[in-house]
C-alpha cells in the first residue's frame, strides 16, 4: 500500500509551497488521490531532495520572518510536556512497527525453510519453489533499495515531533502548530480567521469541537467548559495545543462583517521614519485584549481627546498584537505632524476598528494582481502578507506606481520577498509627474502602466485584482481594466484618503 501524505506535508518534506504542489498537480506532474500525495510519485518529481538539507524550506521561512518581523514567527521547540507526548506516541509507533517486523521475518524464515523442503519433492516442486525462492528475495532486495522512501519516512517522523497538522471542518482550511503555539495562534499565523475574542480564555468565543486526535492544555483559562461540552469534544483553541494531527470543528469569519467592531487601547511600540515622507507607526495592544481583523481592513486611531484619523492597518492579522500604520508625514496633515514630534513611545492610542471590506476573496484560487498608488501600499502589504500566510494563490504580482522614487519606501522588504519567493513579482513604477491631476492620470497612469498591465496578462478575466488608492485613481483604474475584460466580481477597490 503506497505511503500516502497530505499536500501540506509533502510540501514541508520536500521544502516547496502547497500551492507549487498543487500547481504540479494541476498540470499532471504530480497525482493526487483524494487530496493525498503518494510519497513515491514525490520521490519520483523531486529526486534530488536532501533529506537533511533544509536550506530551501528554511529560505522562505526566514525571508518571512523578516518580512512579518521576527516576534511573529519565533521558532522554539515545542512545549516540553508536548514534546514528550508526540515522541512517546513515537516510540510507540517504533514498538509496533518492530514487532510487525520481527512477525514478518519469522514468516519469511518459515517460507525459506518450507522451500527448502519443496526443493526435494521432484522436478515440478523443485522448480516452483526455485521460482519462488527467487521472487521473494527479488522482492525483499526491491525493499532494501527503496531508500528514498525510508529517508521520507524518517523526515515525515522528524516533522511530525516539531509540528502538528490540523484540520478544519467544515471549511477544510489547514494549518500547521509549530513551537509553543496554541491552535488559535497557528491558526492565525496560517491565515485563518478562526472565531475568538478575548486570545485569553475568558470569553468562550473561541470554543470548537475536537473531532479526532490529541490536544493538550498550555495555558489556564477561566472559563468553564462544562462536562457535557467536555464529553462532546469541545475546547478553547487559545488555551490548548495540538499534540497529534488533529481535525477540529470550528467557526471562522468568512467575511468583514463578520468581526464585530471593537474598541482597545494600545500603547505606541515605536515611531520610525520610512524615506522623507512616511512614518511607521508601531502599536502593540495588551495581551488579553487583541484587534481582530482582516487583512486590508481599516481603524479610527485616536490620539488624546481631539485628534483621529482612519488609517489602514499595514501588518499582517497573523500578528494581532502588533499593529502597523504608513503615515505620510506632509505639511499640513495634523495627525502626521502630531506623531512625528510630540508621540513618544509607551503612549496609549484609542485604536476602534476594524471597518471597511478591501479585503482578500478566499474562495478564490485565481492568481492575484495588485495595483497599490503611492501611500495606498499600506493595506495591499496587509493583503500580500495574508496571502503568503495562506499559501493558496498560484502566483502574485505587485504594481506599486508613485510619483517619484524617494516613495517606493517598502523596496527593499519587496525585493527580498521576491527574491526568496517564486510565486511573487515585484514591479516598480515611476510615473514622474503627479497622478492626481487628470492630465497626469491620462499620461501615465491609463496609457502606461494600465497597458503594461494588459500586455503582461492579455487575460485579465484569470486573475482577481486588488486595487488601491484615492478615489480619482479608482475611478479611472476601473473603467480600463472592465473595459479590457476584467469582470466586475473579479476586482476589489480600497480607497485610501
Ligand atoms: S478567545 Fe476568549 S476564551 Fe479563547
Amino acid at each position: 500500500m503506497p505511503q500516502l501524505l497530505n499536500l501540506s506535508r509533502a510540501a514541508r518534506l520536500v521544502g516547496e509551497t502547497r500551492v507549487a504542489l498543487q500547481k504540479k498537480i494541476k498540470d499532471g506532474a504530480l497525482s493526487s488521490f483524494d487530496g493525498l500525495v503518494a510519497a513515491e510519485d514525490l520521490l519520483r518529481l523531486y529526486p534530488d531532495i536532501q533529506f537533511e538539507d533544509n536550506t530551501a524550506f528554511e529560505r522562505v521561512a526566514q525571508i518571512k520572518d523578516r518580512a512579518f518581523g521576527k516576534r511573529v514567527f519565533e521558532r522554539s521547540l515545542p512545549d516540553k510536556e508536548v514534546l514528550a507526548a508526540r515522541l512517546t506516541g513515537l516510540g510507540k509507533e517504533l514498538a509496533e512497527s518492530r514487532a510487525t517486523l520481527k512477525r514478518y521475518k519469522a514468516i519469511v524464515d518459515g517460507l525459506e525453510k518450507q522451500i527448502k523442503v519443496w526443493d526435494n519433492g521432484g522436478a515440478e516442486i523443485g522448480a516452483a519453489a526455485a521460482a519462488l525462492r527467487m521472487w521473494m528475495h527479488q522482492e525483499l532486495a526491491a525493499g532494501d533499495a527503496q531508500a528514498g522512501s525510508a529517508n521520507l519516512t524518517i523526515r515525515d517522523s522528524f516533522l511530525r515531533v516539531m509540528a502538528a497538522h490540523v484540520t478544519i471542518q467544515p471549511s477544510g482550511h489547514e494549518f500547521f502548530v509549530e513551537g509553543a503555539d496554541t491552535l488559535l495562534e497557528a491558526a492565525l499565523r496560517g491565515g485563518l480567521a478562526l472565531n475568538y475574542g478575548c486570545s485569553n480564555g475568558n470569553c468562550g468565543q473561541c470554543k470548537a469541537r475536537v473531532v479526532s486526535g490529541q490536544i493538550m492544555k498550555v495555558r489556564p483559562h477561566d472559563y468553564v467548559i462544562s462536562e457535557a461540552e467536555k464529553a462532546a469534544g469541545y475546547a478553547l483553541m487559545c488555551s490548548n495545543t495540538a499534540v497529534t494531527d488533529v481535525v477540529i470543528e470550528a467557526g471562522e469569519a468568512q467575511l468583514a462583517s463578520d468581526i464585530p467592531l471593537q474598541h482597545i487601547t494600545a500603547h505606541v511600540k515605536s515611531i520610525e521614519p520610512m524615506g522623507d515622507q512616511m512614518l511607521l507607526l508601531h502599536l502593540q495592544t495588551p495581551r488579553n485584549n487583541r484587534l481582530r481583523f482582516l487583512a486590508g481592513q481599516n481603524v479610527m486611531l485616536q490620539l488624546g481627546h481631539s485628534i483621529s484619523a482612519e488609517f489602514p492597518v499595514a501588518s499582517c492579522p497573523c500578528d494581532d498584537r502588533n499593529l502597523q500604520f504608513h503615515i505620510r508625514n506632509t505639511p499640513g496633515n495634523h495627525f502626521a505632524d502630531y506623531v512625528a514630534t510630540q508621540l513618544k513611545s509607551g503612549e496609549m492610542v484609542a485604536v476602534e476598528g476594524p471597518k471597511g471590506g478591501f479585503v482578500l476573496n478566499e474562495d478564490s484560487s485565481r492568481p492575484l494582481i495588485f495595483i497599490a498608488f503611492g501611500a495606498s501600499f499600506a493595506p495591499v502589504k496587509s493583503l500580500i502578507e495574508h496571502a503568503m500566510a495562506l499559501d493558496t494563490a498560484e502566483s502574485m504580482q505587485l504594481y506599486w506606481v508613485v510619483s517619484h522614487e524617494a516613495n517606493l519606501y517598502f523596496s527593499n522588504w519587496l525585493r527580498a520577498m521576491a527574491d526568496a519567493l517564486d510565486n511573487f513579482q515585484y514591479t516598480p513604477l515611476v510615473a514622474g509627474s503627479d497622478l492626481e491631476t487628470a492630465a497626469g492620470r491620462q499620461k501615465y497612469l491609463i496609457d502606461g502602466l494600465l497597458q503594461q498591465i494588459v500586455d503582461q496578462h492579455p487575460a485579465l478575466s484569470d486573475f482577481d485584482v486588488y486595487v488601491a488608492g484615492s478615489e480619482s485613481l479608482l475611478d479611472a483604474a476601473k473603467k480600463w481594466l472592465l473595459a479590457h475584460g476584467l469582470p466586475d466580481t473579479q476586482l476589489t477597490m480600497g480607497m485610501v484618503r
